[in-house]
């Protein structure tokens, strides 16, 4: 028994010593002791001494004791000698117990982030290692452990990996962190707690904080729908309102209105088709008003949310903003009247279903319809017809079953692409429409008379108003797989499809075109066309062309390129007649490595084994 108490007894009077009166000896047994202290095992032999000079031995003899309250601003790292102590947060209680040799305390050192939990003695007589934030940040921060887990009720809940902190961060004094904590995965609760957690209101680091909001509120839906977001966003609001920490509360508050704030900037009118978020909104302008009687910290930021709400309330009502309808072509009907206007999932279309006679029904539905009720408004329409299938058909006659679950069924037809509905033993016999072969004549004798400047100036007001209509969101759900969503990327589909169709467009006009001297005119037009597309900055149209006229269809055309060879040699000889004057600096270090690096590139030329490659690194998604 002595020989346990012993050398303990001797440890805490050396560790009870200021750092500063710690012998060479002392300094040799405490490091002799955190070898075996398991929140320290990762940390190398040179860490761990400089640990011995300014750990600090703290010991509390009352279970129940607050070490520190969730909301304040950290000073220690903490890690446990003896004993047991509760984490606890402000409405969910204890979360989890820490036992002997457990640390916690890091996180708001790390991040400068308030506590994200009170921490309570569990037992009477708990003894802990301290390590200041001073010498925690000299010493820890940018060494310490890769990976920290948070777990409630032993499941984790927060996994947070340590990356680089950006250059934003470095320019705002040189008291900035190496390092910081970002998100690897977690409950989505416990994410926007954290979120909610570090998020600063201060004005000075607001462009920092508005672009990982904004990243926030847009990826959001990823992990974490509208449907979740808003009921524990009403959870965040009314926190820890009736603790002790009045001024803590009050923080939380402001940031829960920031983030809803831009959370309703972002959505905006999309708001309009989520009535569970319309009355979220409405309901939390009400607890912010009812407080601001209260707080009047929180009368800032009321008139802005209280624009927000009635904008998006009132704009709901307006008949015009109602929903549209569209024709096949994605028009609407008084699209001449006035500029285009994003299409939403509400709007419905007027649709051409063909049958294997290649008659057709047309349908009126949704955009966002799923194809489970496409064929549900064929059916009807049909009057009969059980088991029928919907098919996606190129007019290269490929077809693809559509899937019940898939939306945006319509945009995202190829562009002569057509639906087709029938009793799935009918699949083989299917055929495409002559309709969808496209034309047999060109249209030069019409654009040839039109300026290339003037038409290409107007396909740029098209892909602009195209581009303008296409939602930040839309992005998201396509990138994650819109049916997950049940959203519609309707605009984002037809900015894409104009892009193919302007392809087309040219490859079809120069095909079309038979006598050789009005090709070559043709080609040059296009040419033309391109460059004054990029004049207007409009690279989706320049690289459409670009691509048009490399499509082996037109690039094979030898006869009439050769015609413009003479065009080429001009411009090439021009272009050597310049000199070229690059701005870079060329004092840096390893210009020589670079050099010679981009002057031998090693590659695979071979298409067959690159795709394979891909495969491998991310099969087809099931
Ligand atoms: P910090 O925010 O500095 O202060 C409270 C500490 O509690 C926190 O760092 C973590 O180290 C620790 N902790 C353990 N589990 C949790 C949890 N589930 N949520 C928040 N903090 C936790």
């Amino acid at each position: 028994l002595l020989s346990q108490i012993g050398p303990d007894a001797h440890m805490r009077m050396i560790l009870r010593k200021p750092p500063g009166q710690r012998t060479v000896d002392d300094l040799e047994i405490i490091y002799e002791e955190l070898i075996h202290i398991k929140a320290l095992s990762h940390l190398s032999t040179t860490v761990k001494r400089e640990l011995a000079g300014v750990l600090i031995f703290e010991s509390h003899p009352k279970a129940g004791t607050v070490l520190f309250n969730q909301g304040e601003e950290g000073t220690s790292w903490y890690i446990i000698l003896k004993g047991s102590v509760n984490v606890v947060i402000y409405g969910k209680g204890v979360v989890c117990t820490l036992h002997e040799g457990d640390d916690f305390g890091k996180l708001a050192l790390v991040n400068d982030a308030p506590r994200a939990a009170s921490i309570v003695l569990r037992e009477d007589n708990c003894h802990f290692l301290r390590v200041d934030k001073e010498d925690f940040n000299r010493i820890l921060r940018d060494v310490e452990a890769n990976t920290v887990r948070l777990k409630e009720h032993d499941q984790d809940v927060l996994v947070l990996e340590k990356i680089p902190a950006g250059n934003r961060a470095s320019n705002q004094g040189n008291s900035q962190p190496q390092h910081k904590y970002i998100v690897m995965s977690g409950t989505p609760e416990k994410i926007l707690e954290h979120f909610l957690e570090t998020m600063r209101l201060e004005s000075t680091v607001n462009e920092a904080t508005d672009s990982v909001l904004n990243d926030f509120v847009l990826m959001h839906c990823v992990f974490m729908p509208n449907s979740q977001l808003c009921p524990a966003l009403m959870a965040q609001y009314p926190f820890g309102s009736e603790q002790e920490k009045l001024d803590y509360a009050i923080n939380n508050k402001k940031r829960v209105i920031r983030l809803v704030l831009q959370w309703a900037a972002l959505y905006g009118d999309l708001l309009q088709e989520d009535e569970a978020a319309l009355a979220f909104l409405e309901e939390f302008y009400v607890s912010v008003s009812d407080d601001t009687r209260m707080i009047a910290a929180l009368k800032e930021q009321l008139p802005e949310l209280e624009k927000v709400v009635k904008q998006i309330s009132e704009e709901g009502k307006t008949p015009q903003k109602k929903h549209k309808v569209l024709l096949q072509l994605f028009n609407t009907t008084d699209d001449r009247a006035q500029k285009r206007q994003p299409i939403r999932g509400s709007d419905e279309i007027l649709f051409k279903v063909y049958c294997i006679d290649h008659t057709y029904t047309t349908i009126r539905v949704p955009v966002l319809s799923s194809v489970k009720e496409v064929i549900s408004a064929v059916t009807d329409k049909l009057g009969s017809g059980e088991g029928l299938i919907i098919v996606k058909m190129s007019s290269g006659g490929e077809k693809v079953v559509l899937k019940p679950n898939d939306v945006s069924v319509f945009t995202t037809l190829t562009v002569n692409g057509r639906l087709f509905a029938c009793p799935r033993d009918q699949f083989d016999s299917l055929t495409p429409l002559p309709e969808q072969e496209g034309p047999s004549t060109g249209t030069v004798g019409t654009f040839e008379l039109m300026s290339s400047k003037d038409l290409a100036y107007q396909m740029t007001i098209y892909d602009w108003e195209l581009f303008n209509c296409v939602h930040e969101l839309e992005l998201i759900y396509h990138t994650f797989g819109r049916h997950h969503f049940k959203k519609t990327t309707a605009n984002l589909d037809l900015f894409l499809r104009r892009f193919n169709e302007i392809q087309f467009w040219v490859v079809t006009e120069i095909s079309l075109c038979s006598q050789l001297s009005k090709r070559v005119q043709l080609l040059k037009k296009y040419i033309k066309i391109a460059a004054h597309c990029k004049e207007y900055k409009n690279l989706n149209s320049f690289f459409a062309i670009i691509m048009g006229l490399s499509n082996v269809a037109v690039s094979r055309l030898t006869l009439t390129w050769e015609r413009m060879i003479a065009n080429t040699i001009r411009t090439v000889k021009f272009c050597r007649s310049q000199s070229f004057n690059p701005d870079a600096v060329l004092t840096n270090k390893n210009h020589q490595d670079v050099r010679s690096y981009v002057r031998q590139l090693n590659v695979i030329d071979n298409q067959r084994t690159l795709s394979q490659m891909s495969h491998r690194l991310e099969p087809r998604r099931a």
